[in-house]
């Protein structure tokens, strides 16, 4: 016979904002459907038969599929996260939100909420009554991560697929597998299921502050793709929209043909940062090593792809940092 605790279960902020988690489908076996279609209470009422070991307090922020997020939406979330790390009677936030943009969501809190009390980005590939559906297994992950102690002073997480990722690492790598997710540099940093949950290694980030404060708004940034046989002109473009800053997603390395490089050096001159990242899935953009980054004025992505970068370098324009050298540090450090 088991001892029953008479602890109170953990308190969590359920933060909703739509995706696939909260997508219905008329059909188990067809494959449309719309993301964000039905509201945090409906995907929340399925949780109800499995007697989850927390207390669940939900508070909708939106109802979109998540390529429509955006700074209306960040800033009420961001908001909303602030308030719950504040208020000692939670114990951890769990963000639902779409699979698509979860990676730049998740970053954006890391760089700038402290590194406190656990916040989950969770999601699912397949919408509630699809044959199969992953959304529920995700949820229950999802509040088990949250309500563990072990995840407070690892900056914000995401929990797909029985993985734990770091927002920092975390990338969407699969248009509709179920383990649509991977980590670079690092991989996942635990795996979990409702009844278990292994850590690949301790929290590094007990105490940490947030990195950049939250700003007024965030600037234009694009992320220009580079492909063979492609001319300047797209960056001229970029520039004659007010483009703040711009992040190619280079061939390789990060690179790009030499009529592309010496436009964006063009874009340098004027005050306008380049950051070089690869539109190659994985592996690092150095400095110098095919592109000369100090001749041109770029700085380099490091370990951070196109989608991530962006949103590195809209807080840092946000904050004011626009030396190059000071931009080039904020990367290396990731
Ligand atoms: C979305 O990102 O909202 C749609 C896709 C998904 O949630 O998996």
């Amino acid at each position: 016979m088991s001892a029953k605790s008479n602890a109170r279960p953990p308190r969590l902020l359920v933060l909703g904002t739509g995706g696939t988690i909260a997508g219905s489908t008329a059909s188990a076996t067809g494959g449309s459907y719309a993301a964000g279609g039905l509201s945090l209470e409906v995907t929340l009422s399925d949780l109800a038969g499995l007697d989850l070991a927390a207390e669940l307090i939900a508070k909708p922020v939106a109802q979109i599929g998540s390529q429509d997020m955006g700074w209306e939406v960040w800033d009420a979330l961001h908001k909303e996260v602030r308030m719950a790390q504040d208020d000692p009677e939670i114990a951890g936030i769990i963000v639902t939100h779409g699979t698509d943009t979860a990676e730049e969501t998740a970053y954006l809190l890391d760089l700038t909420l402290a590194a406190g009390k656990p916040i989950v980005l969770v999601g699912a590939m397949r919408p509630a009554g699809a044959v199969g559906a992953d959304g529920m297994r995700n949820f229950a992950n999802a509040v088990h991560v949250a309500s563990h102690p072990d995840a407070n002073g690892r900056g914000p997480l995401l929990v797909m697929g029985d993985t734990v990722f770091a927002a920092k690492d975390v990338r969407k790598a699969a248009t509709s597998n179920i383990d649509a997710f991977k980590g670079y540099p690092r991989g996942p940093i635990a795996r979990v299921t409702p009844s278990s949950l292994d850590w690949f290694g301790g929290a590094t980030r007990i105490g940490e502050a947030a990195r950049y404060a939250w700003p007024e708004a965030l600037p234009r940034v694009a992320i220009l793709t580079a492909g063979a046989g492609m001319d300047a002109e797209p960056v001229r473009a970029l520039l004659n929209i007010g483009c703040k800053g711009i992040v190619l997603a280079g061939l390789g390395q990060g690179n790009a043909p030499g009529s592309v490089l010496n436009a964006l050096n063009q874009a340098v001159e004027n005050g306008v940062p380049v950051v070089r990242s690869s539109r190659v899935d994985e592996g690092l953009v150095d400095r110098n090593v095919e592109v000369d980054d100090n001749a041109y004025g770029f700085v380099a992505a490091r370990a951070l792809g196109p989608a991530k970068a962006r949103i590195l370098l809209m807080v840092l324009i946000a904050n004011g940092v626009t030396d190059l050298n000071e931009i080039q540090s904020a990367f290396d450090r990731g």
